[in-house]
């Protein structure tokens, strides 16, 4: 797919970060844009920032409250793309909604982990099989699935657990790369690429929360949040009270925010670059590309915990 002017394209987690720089870029080359998410408060502020940059005369924009990890839903927002679009067919699907928590497998909410996995796993398997037939309609069509660092290096950090997100991450990386070899042979006008970002700066740390546990601090959302102190290093965690911890965790969110090293507009235009160039592998960021060599270079250090999974060259 050279180029998006007048394709149309399905965006899931277009509310906020990744999601929404893809649907501003997408709509600004022409494409047509249905977006899916939770809020539609964040959804309308992605519409919002569209037209703003200027939207393209007769470029369309639909918003769509569904959740991936239901299978239903994802059916519906599908017919929903149909009629609102009034096509049978759409180019592009990028499967980019996500979370995450379910750090530890031996410590975390079990209803937690599963949802995680649910969103981040699920959510990419039932967005492909509601949208694969109008994919097949197309003359030509391209799915994006979202993955991570975490789908091939299964810590958040150097000692530090990633299970439910890992799994889930490594399942999107493993089912993508098979739809490379599955579309040559069964559908050659069909494409498919992995996108893997580093650390992109958006608030999945906030939106995470929102979804997993609301405004409640829940005894899984205090253990999140005490996993993720310990990930920078903050000692005696056990002991902070409640005040505490939303304060880390509000920190947190802001580090993260601000550390990572590529913005979630520059990453919008890797994973869309990689998309014309037809990349099946698309890395977002230099740390990630680092973490990849580094992975490849030495597998069985890379859990190691004096890893150097994301110092500098
Ligand atoms: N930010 C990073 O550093 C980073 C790194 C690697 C991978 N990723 C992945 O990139 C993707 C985008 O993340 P982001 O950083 O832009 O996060 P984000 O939180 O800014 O955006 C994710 C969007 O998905 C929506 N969403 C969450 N659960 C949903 C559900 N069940 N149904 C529909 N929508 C849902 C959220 O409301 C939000 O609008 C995710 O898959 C994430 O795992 C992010």
């Amino acid at each position: 797919m050279k180029d998006f002017n007048g394709k149309i394209a399905v965006v899931t987690g277009g509310g906020t970060g990744m999601g929404r720089e893809l649907v501003r870029q997408l709509v600004a080359q022409g494409a047509h844009v249905a977006m899916c998410d939770l809020f539609a408060d964040a959804m309308a502020e992605t519409v919002r920032l569209a037209d703003a940059d200027g939207r393209p005369q007769g470029v369309r924009i639909t918003s769509h409250i569904a959740d991936v990890g239901d299978e239903e839903q994802m059916n519906r927002f599908a017919a929903e793309v149909a009629r609102d679009h009034g096509v049978e067919h759409i180019n592009l699907l990028i499967n980019n909604a996500g979370i995450g928590g379910g750090g530890s497998f031996v410590l975390a909410d079990r209803a937690e982990w599963d949802r995680v996995f649910n969103i981040c796993w699920f959510g990419v398997y039932y967005s492909c099989r509601a949208f694969l037939p109008a994919l097949l309609k197309s003359d030509e069509g391209h799915i994006v699935n979202t993955s991570s660092a975490n789908g091939f290096w299964a810590a958040l950090m150097p000692g530090v657990s990633h299970t439910a997100y890992s799994a889930a991450k490594f399942a999107v990386k493993g089912f993508t790369e098979a739809l490379v070899t599955d579309f040559r042979n069964y559908a050659p006008h069909l494409k498919a690429s992995v996108v893997m970002p580093g650390g992109v700066g958006t608030p999945i740390g906030i939106n995470s929360r929102r979804v997993l546990s609301g405004d409640e601090l829940t005894d899984a959302a205090r253990e999140r949040i005490r996993g993720q102190l310990k990930m920078f290093g903050t000692k005696d965690v056990e002991a902070l009270d409640d005040a505490a911890l939303e304060a880390a965790e509000k920190e947190f969110v802001k580090r993260f925010e601000t550390m990572a090293s590529t913005t979630a507009t520059r990453a919008a235009t890797i994973i869309l670059d990689g998309v014309k160039d037809e990349r099946w592998r698309i890395l977002v960021g230099d740390d990630v590309t680092r973490l990849d060599r580094r992975v490849r270079a030495d597998p069985e250090r890379a859990y190691e915990p004096n890893f150097e999974a994301y110092a500098p060259d």
